[in-house]
């Protein structure tokens, strides 16, 4: 059920702490205060925080390379998760990047929620990146979302004819 009080609003540097708190719960390598630091520098970047009753309860960090936008993290309080958060989120990032950009992103195979809800945004598996998790060696799933990926194609991803293309 999607949750009517939620609100989305940009993530600060002194959201960092609630951030982390999540972060750790939700990721078994979490990411470095540092990392977010860094994202939160960049002034081309969209950061957002989900916020329910003025507490923060998931955020988005999105990166913009050249053209193309990546999503390189999103992540939800673990016990307010499968209530419509993420796709609030994500949602918020594609009225702000416009529905014409090209978004990518890389998840684990296993992680079966996320590619569901990717999925459910039009986002497709156009290869992977061998070996990209450190902690267990596993490969990433490479998704695109682009005006292709949103007709069930790939005409137009960035070198998905030169990758293999992952099982999901
Ligand atoms: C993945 C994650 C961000 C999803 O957040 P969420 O707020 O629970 O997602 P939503 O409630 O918006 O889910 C929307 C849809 O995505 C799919 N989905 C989300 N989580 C799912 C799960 N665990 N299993 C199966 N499908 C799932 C479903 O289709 C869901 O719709 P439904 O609930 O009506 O069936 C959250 O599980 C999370 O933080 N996981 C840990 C961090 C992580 O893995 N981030 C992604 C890294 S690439």
């Amino acid at each position: 059920m999607t949750d009517t009080t939620l609100e989305t609003r940009r993530l600060v540097f002194a959201d960092l702490p609630n951030v982390i708190a999540i972060e750790r719960r939700a990721f078994p390598t979490p990411w470095s205060l540092a990392m977010f630091v860094l994202e939160l520098s960049k002034p081309e970047g969209i950061c957002l925080a989900a916020q329910r009753d003025g507490q923060l309860v998931g955020y988005i960090i999105c990166s913009r390379f050249d053209q193309v936008w990546h999503i390189m993290n999103v992540s939800v309080d673990p016990d307010l998760q499968r209530r419509g958060i993420a796709t609030t989120l994500i949602e918020a990032v594609i009225a702000r990047v416009g529905g014409e950009a090209q978004i990518t992103l890389e998840v684990r195979p296993t992680n079966v929620g996320a590619i569901a809800l990717y999925k459910k945004f039009g986002f497709l598996a156009a290869g992977s990146r061998p070996r990209y998790y450190q902690d267990n060696g596993e490969d990433a799933v490479i998704m695109w979302r682009t005006q292709a990926t949103l007709r069930g194609e790939l005409d137009d991803v960035p070198a998905a004819k030169a990758r293999p293309v992952a099982a999901p």
